[in-house]
């Protein structure tokens, strides 16, 4: 036997037993964003590799470190797209979606990164991101954030994660709080690790991101953004922490914050939870009112964040949150006994199809001894086995066979099976 291919690591196959969650949730999401008037925006998974780092910034970790990046056939350097952003922003220009007009936007799919593979943390990933372009008051910011708090609600989420935010100000007053900030740093030079010594020069606010436990007192008592903030950053802020009070959602400032990508101004903000362990950030983003024009555009302020699908579908089997609906499994069996049965039972499956279009039904197929067929049946997971043999066949019956619970099974005319049926697809048991 040749030696079996393996899939590549960091990158998951979705089985079969695990779509059905995925499924839910992504349904979710989609009937969401209709509910809030966004509509959904495709790209390339490959893109040119100078969009990603002229937006997410060549001192980034992503840029420098994570990317999936190749030569095509041509000579021109491409990149499987590490997030969805950039690409947003990159068709909205090319099609002109900018153009004196405000897009809310939303696209789910894989995101390649080449971090180091743990629980939540994978290099093909997949996000649900939404970007909204034109809008520079806090109001679509609060929108944005009371459209991920809906969506927590719905999947029974929201007890289970907290809202961290912050303000990044504009440019200008970033550059000036980050003078301040190297000369606190290069202060105590002594305590830095040699990552942070790196981003001293490079990237001195993602220092305060540091998780080192040897340099936490000294970032307590760094300068803080916050207290630097521009006049009209802080108004910003000060009027989206009112409408997040106004709504009801509790958030806790971490003036910390910073994020991994280059091009966040104003609002920071993300969603974390302590059930997953150290890859607790569920969704995160902010704004970039400067990206646009970066990237060839004329100035449009535009908000978004992006959440990852894998860590919030472990999320919810973590804290045991799926749903029945989620766990995908068959109603009806249909089971004929014998050859001469299955045109009866094959048939018989179309027309509950037809009238119960909610029911998921399978049909035996491929033959086998009686006792075979019924541990299909069994196997399959479907609640009820719609039994046909000869008799049933003779009298225009059905025998329903219970599967998973103890009750008799019971013979009913196969014109009164949609009403025995009905009760079930509305969760309750039969009559
Ligand atoms: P990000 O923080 O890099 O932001 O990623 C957003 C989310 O994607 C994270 O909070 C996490 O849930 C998930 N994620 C990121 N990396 C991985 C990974 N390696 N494995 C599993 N999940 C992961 C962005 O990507 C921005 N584009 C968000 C945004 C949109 N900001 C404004 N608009």
């Amino acid at each position: 036997m040749s030696k079996k291919i393996q899939a590549i690591r960091g990158m998951n196959d979705l089985l079969p037993a695990q779509s059905p969650l995925w499924q839910y949730f992504e349904d979710q999401v989609r009937d969401l964003m209709a509910r809030y008037g966004y509509d959904e925006i495709r790209t390339p998974i490959v893109e040119q590799t100078a969009l990603f780092k002229r937006s997410i910034g060549e001192v980034t970790d992503i840029v420098e470190k994570e990317m999936y990046t190749f030569e095509d056939r041509n000579g021109d350097s491409l990149t499987l797209r590490p997030e969805g952003t950039a690409s947003c922003v990159r068709a909205a220009l090319e099609h002109g979606l900018l153009h004196n007009q405000t897009q809310r936007l939303w696209y789910q799919g894989p995101m390649f990164r080449h971090e180091r593979p743990q629980k939540g943390r994978y290099r093909q990933f997949h996000q649900i991101g939404v970007e909204a372009f034109g809008l520079e008051g806090p109001d679509i910011d609060a929108e944005t954030i009371l459209l991920s708090a809906r969506l927590w609600q719905q999947l029974g989420l929201f007890e289970y994660v907290t809202l961290e935010l912050n303000s990044l100000g504009s440019p200008e007053a970033r550059a000036a709080y980050r003078d301040t900030l190297v000369s606190y740093f290069e202060a105590h030079h002594d305590v830095l690790d040699e990552d942070s010594r790196r981003r001293l020069t490079s990237n001195p606010l993602r220092i305060l991101d540091s998780k080192n436990p040897d340099m936490a007192a000294m970032l307590a008592d760094a300068p803080r953004l916050m207290d630097h903030l521009d006049a009209e950053s802080k108004e910003h802020f000060e009027r989206l922490c009112a409408l997040l009070d106004a709504a009801d959602i509790a958030y806790e400032i971490n003036p910390r914050l910073v994020r991994g990508l280059d091009y966040y101004s104003r609002t920071v903000f993300e969603w974390t939870t302590t059930a997953l362990g150290s890859q607790g950030t569920v969704c995160a983003g902010g704004r970039y009112d400067g990206l646009v024009e970066q990237l060839g555009g004329k100035p449009v302020p535009a908000v978004g964040f992006a959440m990852g699908i894998e860590r919030l579908v472990l999320l919810l089997e973590t804290l045991d949150l799926v749903p029945d609906e989620a766990r995908g499994a068959l109603d009806v069996y249909l089971l004929p006994m014998d050859e001469a049965s299955t045109a009866t039972a094959l048939l018989l499956g179309e027309r509950l199809r037809e009238t119960l279009p909610e029911l998921r039904a399978q049909l035996h197929c491929g033959g086998g001894s009686f006792k075979s067929r019924l541990k299909k049946a069994d196997k399959s997971g479907a609640r009820l086995a719609l039994l046909l043999g000869e008799d049933e066949l003779a009298e225009g019956s059905v025998t329903l066979k219970y599967l998973r619970e103890e009750r008799e099974q019971q013979r009913l005319r196969q014109e009164d099976l949609i009403a025995a049926l009905t009760p079930l697809l509305e969760g309750e048991s039969f009559a």
